[in-house]
């Protein structure tokens, strides 16, 4: 009776929902047009672009070469599969996914690994946003390296923070022999890929499977926990152990079909729902499983609200590739973030929020593509005032759930310790950074942080840094993410006059370690963030964030989601 009466109220409040039209904003425009004061500051920012944008091309090229010539001729014609993209046109909808950690595996100790060896993202099935991760065979036969591993956690976290069904494709020889102690034994490492499929059926996060591939030990696991599975005949193999091993166990020689092929998972073993004689199929059946699922979006809207929420898209009032020139190259190249703001925001409008006080940091709301956020944006260091504002607007974002925009820019900690004769101000800054932690760590509204420039020292907690769960975090390819800036550490290393000569070499090893470490590219090849994005494209890809965290507010059922929140 009890549950029969919560449906009906999640089914009410759902239908509702969907009446809803948005309040009416004519928020004041941010009309920030470029100055001839500007020129100098502008001009260097755009040269850094330039040359960011061709090393974001140039690592794009290598990451879409996949394995290499070799990799994928034996791919497609020796094994006759298809290549990962391939997958995924058959898969989502339209092409136009957004995917997760393009450069993650570029420049590792352990060399290159190109897309880590999976394609992650989110993408559309059948109109539903849900979240891919498909193995890319053609990079060491699909193995799963350090990276993979913590590619594939990101991807399932992701699809757990917003609510999203998960796909995987599995064509993968399982873990990667040599770096097995960075795999195997560790909590964040591979078992956990499994745990976390068992809480996200628990927290009722749709799973499916594609077998398109070798799915071999560990691997296994993925298709066997997944709630509905597909397998392709002759291309999928899925076993603990393969052929060779059984023969140097038992001497018996026995074929991948025969030990572990589709046909035999789907008669016999039952570890496959679905039989599919050819890829295409398996896709096909996989996007009709999808159409199972039990949400419904919201109808097709009427003509007049359509074009009433088109309005209500304003284009920004300036191009969107102005940003290339103010995307700073380094903190001392920072314009006026509002300029920014302007480049992103519908009509360039703005509802400011103390305006007037604590002016190192902006704060109001805005709409992006027609969604309703609250952006908070560093405009110098986050002194004690701009951290009490901070505090201020995101409780009350989280009040109104709003969800929240951070454009990061902090500044390098030798920046601020040279306020040193402030020594009682910079206590009670630290006071009102702590108390702007927690109230980002505690707002409950969806979260997502673009560094638009540095990301140092302990500001960059405060402003929504990895470790504060953003549900979206994107690099600019200028952005630097390091604990101090390269030029700053010389004030943070101690010496007297006879060490001064090993002083400065150690400042200029630091200082060129910073330069190396700091880059976007070196963060986003690590996976500290969700990938690296153009300037030019941020209004893109927070529309496809802010759609696709609203998604969750149509699915159906939802219960039992708290208690299997707390075992993550
Ligand atoms: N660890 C490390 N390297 C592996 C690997 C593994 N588990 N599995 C495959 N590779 C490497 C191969 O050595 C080869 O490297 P190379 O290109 O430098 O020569 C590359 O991946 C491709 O493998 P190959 O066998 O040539 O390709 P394939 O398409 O014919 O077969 C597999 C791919 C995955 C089916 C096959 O390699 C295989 O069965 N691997 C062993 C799987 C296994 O037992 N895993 C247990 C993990 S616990």
């Amino acid at each position: 009776m009890m549950e029969q009466h919560q449906q009906c109220f999640v089914r009410h409040t759902s239908c509702t929902a969907n009446m809803r039209t948005a309040l009416r904003s004519a928020f004041p425009v941010l009309d920030l047009p470029l100055q001839p004061i500007h020129q100098h500051v502008y001009e260097a920012n755009l040269h850094n672009s330039n040359t960011c944008r061709n090393k974001f091309m140039e690592l794009s090229e290598k990451v879409t070469k996949g394995g290499g010539e070799n990799a994928i001729a034996r791919h497609t014609q020796r094994n006759k599969k298809l290549l990962v993209k391939d997958r995924l046109r058959l898969l989502l909808d339209d092409e136009d996914f957004l995917e997760l950690s393009h450069f993650a595996g570029l420049g590792l100790p352990y060399g290159d690994i190109p897309s880590a060896g999976c394609l992650t993202g989110v993408g559309k099935i059948n109109g539903l946003w849900c979240v891919f991760i498909a193995n890319d065979a053609t990079v060491k036969g699909g193995t799963a390296y350090p990276i993979t591993v913590k590619k594939q956690l990101r991807a399932q976290e992701v699809a757990i923070q917003n609510r999203l069904p998960c796909v995987y494709l599995i064509d993968s020889g399982g873990a990667f022999l040599p770096l097995q102690s960075e795999i195997f034994p560790d909590k964040n490492q591979g078992g956990r890929t499994f745990y976390n499929e068992a809480i996200m059926s628990a927290m009722k996060i749709p799973q499916v499977s594609v077998v398109c591939g070798s799915c071999t030990a560990g691997g296994a696991y993925i298709p066997t926990m997944a709630e509905e599975t597909v397998m392709v005949h002759r291309i999928g193999t899925m076993f603990l152990g393969g052929p060779p091993l059984v023969k140097a166990a038992t001497g018996e020689e026995v074929t991948p079909e025969n030990l572990g092929g589709a046909r035999l998972h789907a008669e016999v073993s039952g570890c496959v729902d679905h039989f599919a004689w050819e890829e295409k199929d398996a896709f096909e059946c996989a996007r009709n499983i999808i159409s199972t699922l039990n949400f419904t979006l919201p109808e097709e809207e009427e003509d007049e609200e359509k074009m009433r929420r088109r309005k209500d898209e304003e284009k920004p009032l300036f191009s969107s590739e102005e940003l290339l020139g103010l995307a700073p190259r380094s903190y001392t190249y920072s314009l006026d973030v509002k300029m920014v703001i302007s480049r992103l925001t519908d009509g360039s409008r703005f509802q400011e929020f103390k305006a007037c006080f604590g002016t190192t940091l902006i704060t109001g709301f805005a709409k992006i593509h027609g969604h309703l956020v609250g952006i908070v944006a560093n405009n110098g260091q986050l002194s004690y005032q701009s951290a009490l504002k901070g505090s201020h607007f995101v409780q009350l974002c989280d009040q109104r759930d709003v969800p929240l925009l951070f454009l990061q820019n902090t500044a390098p900690s030798a920046t601020l310790t040279l306020s040193s004769t402030q020594a009682e101000m910079n206590s009670n800054c630290l006071k009102a950074q702590g108390s702007m932690m927690s109230a980002v760590a505690c707002a409950s509204v969806p979260k997502i942080t673009v560094v638009i420039g540095g990301c140092h020292g302990a500001d960059s907690y405060a402003m929504c840094g990895r470790s504060f769960d953003p549900n979206f975090l994107f690099l600019w390819p200028n952005a630097r993410v390091s604990l101090t800036a390269v030029g700053h550490i010389g004030h943070l290393l101690h010496s007297d006059n006879e060490q001064e000569e090993e002083r400065k070499n150690t400042e200029n090893d630091l200082n060129r370690m910073l330069e190396e470490e700091s880059s976007a590219f070196f963060s986003s090849g690590r996976l500290w963030d969700d990938g690296v994005i153009l300037p030019q494209d941020t209004r893109r890809v927070l529309r496809d964030c802010l759609n696709i965290i609203k998604q969750q507010n149509y699915q159906l059922s939802t219960e039992k989601l708290q208690s299997a929140l707390l075992r993550i």
